[in-house]
């Protein structure tokens, strides 16, 4: 059951192909951020939703696909994020820009980290283009990340990591971060109306379950 003042932190597994190693840090971190304490957690997996690439026209009015409704549904709900990124030829991957796309109000005013993982870099130039987008909704990209080099060296065979001690630290501190963020943006965001928005923010209560069973949700 949500704790109605605790912000919900959305960790986004940014990577959908198959075999891939995204779900082991996300779950990791998930782990980290339950024993935190700050916030309600909600794991999205984009593998979980077909987000057409191709993106909605001009009218305004026109009913966005399932499938971005479902997960805009997700990302108002949230109060900070956290973004898992793998390295794709120096860069994060193109489900996660088709996710940032479709929306604009979800991820306004809100902070934002990054888990990046990949060979010598650890995926950090992903972190990097992925802060170049952010301003524009204006969201917040926090100081604080993590990044995993030689990332399969990182966790054992069940998704544990190797050394849990060396991997809380950087995880505390993002999640200190956004938790210093979230609550202040909250408020800002229902209390104050930000200069020069040219969209709605979105705003809504978390309810993964009702998400993930969208036909038991409507019967
Ligand atoms: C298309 C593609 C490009 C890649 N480019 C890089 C790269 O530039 N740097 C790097 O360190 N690893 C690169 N890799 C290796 C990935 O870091 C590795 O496959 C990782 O498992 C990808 O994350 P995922 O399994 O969650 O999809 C690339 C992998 C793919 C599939």
């Amino acid at each position: 059951m949500p704790t109605p003042d605790k912000p919900t932190l959305a960790i986004i597994i940014g990577s959908i192909r198959p075999d891939r190693f995204g779900p082991t840090p996300a779950a990791w971190f998930a782990y980290e951020a339950q024993r935190h304490g700050a916030f309600e957690i909600d794991l999205i997996d984009l593998a979980d939703y077909d987000l057409p690439m191709e993106l909605a026209g001009n009218d305004p009015h026109a009913e966005p696909p399932t499938d971005v409704a479902r997960l805009g549904r997700r990302l108002a709900a949230a109060d900070a994020f956290v973004l898992v990124t793998p390295v794709y030829n120096r860069s994060y991957s193109a489900a996660l820009k088709t996710a940032i796309d479709w929306f604009y109000g979800e991820w306004a005013l809100r902070p934002v980290s990054f888990i990046s993982y990949g060979g010598t870099t650890g995926g950090l130039t992903s972190i990097e283009h992925l802060r170049g987008i952010f301003p524009e909704f204006p969201s917040v990209t926090v100081k604080n990340f993590i990044s995993l080099p030689d990332f399969w060296t990182r966790f054992d065979h069940d998704g544990h990591p190797v050394d849990s001690e060396a991997l809380r630290p950087p995880a505390t501190a993002v999640l200190d971060e956004l938790a210093w963020w979230a609550p202040l943006l909250r408020r800002a965001r229902s209390t104050r109306p930000y200069p020069g928005l040219d969209f709605a923010l979105a705003d809504g209560q978390a309810s993964p379950a009702a998400d993930l069973a969208p036909a038991a949700a409507e019967a």
